[in-house]
C-alpha cells in the first residue's frame, strides 16, 4: 500500500538550483522543432556526434538473392555491432533478424518492381502503417525516381507516406534512386532530387556521393544527407576516400551495402568505416585499421 505519511513537501523556486533549459544532445539538421516521438526515433539512428553508419540489406526487394546476401541473417551477424541502423524489408526482417537485436530498423516500404520487369521506377508503397508500428521501426525508407517516367508517381508515394507517418512520429528516409542510369549522379541532378525529397517531408535523404560539388548537394538539402554506395569500388581505400570526402562536405554518414558485405573482409570494412564516420579517421588511417582488423590468411 502506498504510504501517505512522511511525504516531504516539494521545494520552492528559491530552494532549487537555477533551471537549465532543455538542450538537444546531438545536432540533427532540420530536426530541432520535431515532435518528441519523431525526434526520438531519428535520434535512435544518429549518434551523439550527429553521424551514422547504416547497413542496407534491402537489395533483394528488386534483384532477388543478391551475391553475398543469399542468407541475409548470416551476412549481418558480425556486422550489426557496428551498424547504427539496418535498412531492410519486412520479409527479411521477420525471417532473418533477431527481434532481440538492439539495432534500430529502417524499414524499406517501397517496391513491387524487379530487375527483369519493364521499369524499376514504377514502385508503390508496399507496407501498411499498422505494419510499421507493429515492427517498432525507427524510420521507413522509400525510393523516388526524379526525371524518370514515374517521377510523379514516386513523388506522390513519398508525399503519401509522409502524410501517413507524420501522425505516428515515424521519420521517412527518401532514397534518391537512379535505376540503371548511374550516369545521372551529378551534383545538379542529386541536388534537385534531395531538395524535392526534403520539401515533400522526408526527414533524412539517402543519395549518391559525387566528386564535384557534393557540398552543394548537402547545403541545398534542409535535412541530413547520408551517402549510398552504388556498385562495388575497386579498393577499400577508394571507399574510405569517398566517404571521408563526403563527410567533410556535410553528409552525416553512409548507407553502404555492397562495398561492405561483398568485400572479402566485411567486418574490417565496417570497423574502418566506423572510424572514418565516428572518429574522423583519415582514409589512410582507416586503411591502416582495415589492414589490422582483416582476418589473417584471407585473400584480398
Ligand atoms: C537499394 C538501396 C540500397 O539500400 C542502397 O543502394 C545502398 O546499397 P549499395 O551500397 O549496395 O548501393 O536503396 O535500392
Amino acid at each position: 500500500m502506498a504510504d501517505a505519511e512522511g511525504i516531504l513537501e516539494a521545494r520552492g523556486e528559491g530552494e532549487l538550483p537555477p533551471e537549465g533549459r532543455p538542450t538537444r544532445k546531438k545536432p540533427i539538421k532540420g530536426a530541432d522543432t520535431l515532435d518528441w516521438g519523431m525526434r526520438n526515433r531519428l535520434s535512435q539512428l544518429i549518434r551523439d556526434d550527429g553521424r551514422c553508419q547504416f547497413l542496407p540489406i534491402d537489395h533483394g526487394y528488386f534483384q532477388g538473392p543478391t551475391h553475398c546476401l543469399e542468407r541475409p541473417g548470416e551476412t549481418i551477424r558480425d556486422l550489426l555491432p557496428y551498424a547504427d541502423g539496418l535498412f531492410v524489408t519486412r520479409g527479411v526482417l521477420r525471417t532473418c533478424v533477431d527481434p532481440d537485436e538492439g539495432t534500430p530498423i529502417i524499414l524499406r516500404v517501397s517496391g513491387a518492381t524487379s530487375v527483369v520487369g519493364k521499369d524499376l521506377a514504377n514502385e508503390v508503397i508496399t507496407t501498411s502503417l499498422e505494419e510499421m508500428v507493429r515492427l517498432n521501426v525507427a524510420a521507413v525508407g522509400l525510393s523516388i525516381f526524379v526525371g524518370s517516367a514515374y517521377e510523379k508517381e514516386t513523388l506522390q508515394n513519398l508525399a503519401e507516406l509522409v502524410n501517413r507517418c507524420e501522425g505516428y512520429g515515424i521519420p521517412v528516409m527518401a532514397v534518391t534512386a537512379v535505376g540503371k542510369e548511374l550516369s545521372q549522379r551529378t551534383a545538379r541532378y542529386l541536388s534537385l532530387s534531395c531538395r524535392i525529397a526534403a520539401e515533400l517531408g522526408a526527414k533524412i535523404v539517402k543519395t549518391y556521393y559525387c566528386e564535384e560539388d557534393f557540398d552543394k548537394v548537402v547545403s541545398g538539402c534542409p535535412v541530413p544527407v547520408v551517402m549510398a554506395g552504388g556498385p562495388k569500388c575497386e579498393t577499400a581505400l577508394e571507399v574510405f576516400q569517398f566517404v571521408y570526402d563526403g563527410l567533410q562536405k556535410g553528409a552525416i554518414g553512409v548507407n553502404l551495402g555492397r562495398n561492405v558485405w561483398q568485400h572479402p573482409h566485411p567486418v574490417a570494412m565496417m570497423k574502418a568505416l566506423n572510424a572514418v564516420i565516428h572518429v574522423d579517421a583519415t582514409p589512410e588511417e582507416a586503411f591502416e585499421l582495415f589492414e589490422e582488423s582483416r582476418q589473417p590468411g584471407k585473400a584480398e
